[in-house]
């Protein structure tokens, strides 16, 4: 592995939490689900566009402000050694979470879009060509769709989507038929943010694999909800965001194999990312320095650390098992609304429960769900072939997190029902 700082990870995280999970102690942890809506306590069910901070988020970043904040990589001042430290240490701890093999796989980024998009302008410039093909899903987010098209436009590589059926399953069969020497990526969502849908990663990865394909897997709405362990799902990239996680906005990211990291050109320039410059030569620096140009967002990168020692402390494997039971019950609850229609019936689903409603447009329901306090999202959550595919303009979207109750469903049903009587 040339050029990289190869520091192995060998400690994984608790994935299941020492103690038992209490929801109520959670909720204690999250000061804004104190706030009234319109005089209501606040329903929070809106955790796919971004969740809650626990104040232990809160605190790293003041605290970074109040007695850390310096540049790192720069200074050999007390303060700079300490930012770095910090910074450093939260690169760890998330390789550490994610199951990566080695640290430097880990370049911190602004989120998920620009992970994929480093991708495709990286990675996919240099090895994509004209007759190549890249394979995405029909339920793909618009970020694991358009930064592929751009580069089909580039190349002249062709893009092939996997089509899945009407309870939101991906037709694996057409995935079989698709895959031939061509294939050079295959780019899909783990968990659909239009659907909930979990799809098969460890398959489809394995499938590409056998034709010589590269795989990368946007993990946004995964990571929330679920243990991620790189080395069992064996994909060659996987992205995801920091403040879907429970950590700060603006930070995020990707997780490349060392051997093509290695390969690739920077994705940007700059400071930092260098080894020496002169006039005719830049030599660039090792990983993952590299893809990190400029000055980094190092409170996010400090403070998404401090969000995956909470999700540590309170267990992945605990998360899961509590927001299943809480899907199960929302799905149920919510089928008792007449003229109420779930889209998304997966094998496996997480997290996310979309749905449209015969009395109203997604977004009449979305404002009188905010009256009664209850925060959903409306609309075609930046997956329009997902709503083209069912024929609707638009869903509403409840979408849960670590702190949801049965309280909170409760409560949506109840705005869900009053949706019903003001347009009866
Ligand atoms: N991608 C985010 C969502 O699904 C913003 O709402």
């Amino acid at each position: 592995m040339s050029g990289s700082t190869a520091v192995k990870i060998d400690a994984r995280p608790c994935r299941q939490s020492c103690q038992a999970f209490s929801v109520e102690h959670i909720r204690k942890d999250f000061p804004i689900l104190n706030t009234l809506v319109r005089g209501k306590p606040l329903v929070y069910l809106d955790n796919a566009a971004t969740t809650q901070k626990p104040q232990a988020v809160i605190d790293a970043i003041n605290h970074y402000y109040t007695a850390q904040n310096a540049n790192v990589h720069r200074g050999v001042h007390h303060l700079s050694q300490v930012a770095t430290c910090l910074y450093d240490d939260a690169r760890q701890k998330i390789a550490a979470f994610l199951n990566a093999t080695v640290e430097c796989e880990i370049i911190f980024t602004r989120g998920t879009t620009e992970s994929i998009n480093l991708v495709a302008q990286s990675y996919g410039r240099q090895t994509i060509h004209e007759g190549d093909e890249i394979i995405i899903s029909g339920m793909e987010h618009h970020s694991n769709i358009v930064p592929w098209q751009i580069l089909c436009q580039q190349t002249g590589a062709k893009l092939r989507v996997i089509p899945f059926d009407d309870d939101g399953n991906l037709i694996m069969d057409e995935f079989d038929r698709m895959l031939n020497p061509r294939t050079k990526m295959v780019a899909v969502v783990h968990v659909s943010n239009a659907l909930g849908t979990v799809n098969p990663i460890q398959e489809i990865t394995a499938k590409a694999h056998a034709v010589g394909a590269r795989v990368l897997v946007d993990g946004a709405q995964s990571t929330p909800h679920t243990a991620i362990d790189l080395k069992a799902l064996d994909c060659d990239f996987f992205a995801c965001s920091g403040h879907k996680m429970y950590g700060p906005t603006g930070i995020g990211i990707l997780y490349g194999r060392a051997e093509l990291l290695d390969a690739m050109p920077p994705y940007q320039s700059g400071g930092d990312m260098i080894l020496s410059v002169t006039f005719d030569k830049t030599i660039y620096g090792r990983l993952p320095s590299k893809f990190e140009a400029g000055t980094p967002h190092i409170e996010g990168a400090i403070a998404l650390g401090a969000a995956v020692d909470y999700l540590n402390a309170a267990g992945m494997e605990t998360i899961h098992r509590h927001e299943q039971d809480l899907l199960q019950y929302a799905t149920d609850a919510v089928e008792t609304v007449p003229g109420l229609h779930i889209m998304g019936r997966a094998r496996e689903k997480a997290g996310v429960l979309a749905f449209t409603m015969d009395a109203a447009h997604p977004h009449d329901v979305g404002q009188i769900l905010d009256e009664e306090g209850v925060a959903v999202r409306a609309g075609h959550h930046c997956a329009q072939p997902v709503m083209q595919r069912f024929g609707v303009p638009a869903t509403t979207r409840a979408s849960f997190g670590m702190y949801n109750n049965r309280n909170d469903v409760d409560a949506l049903v109840a705005a869900l029902h009053k949706v019903n009587k003001v347009f009866a």
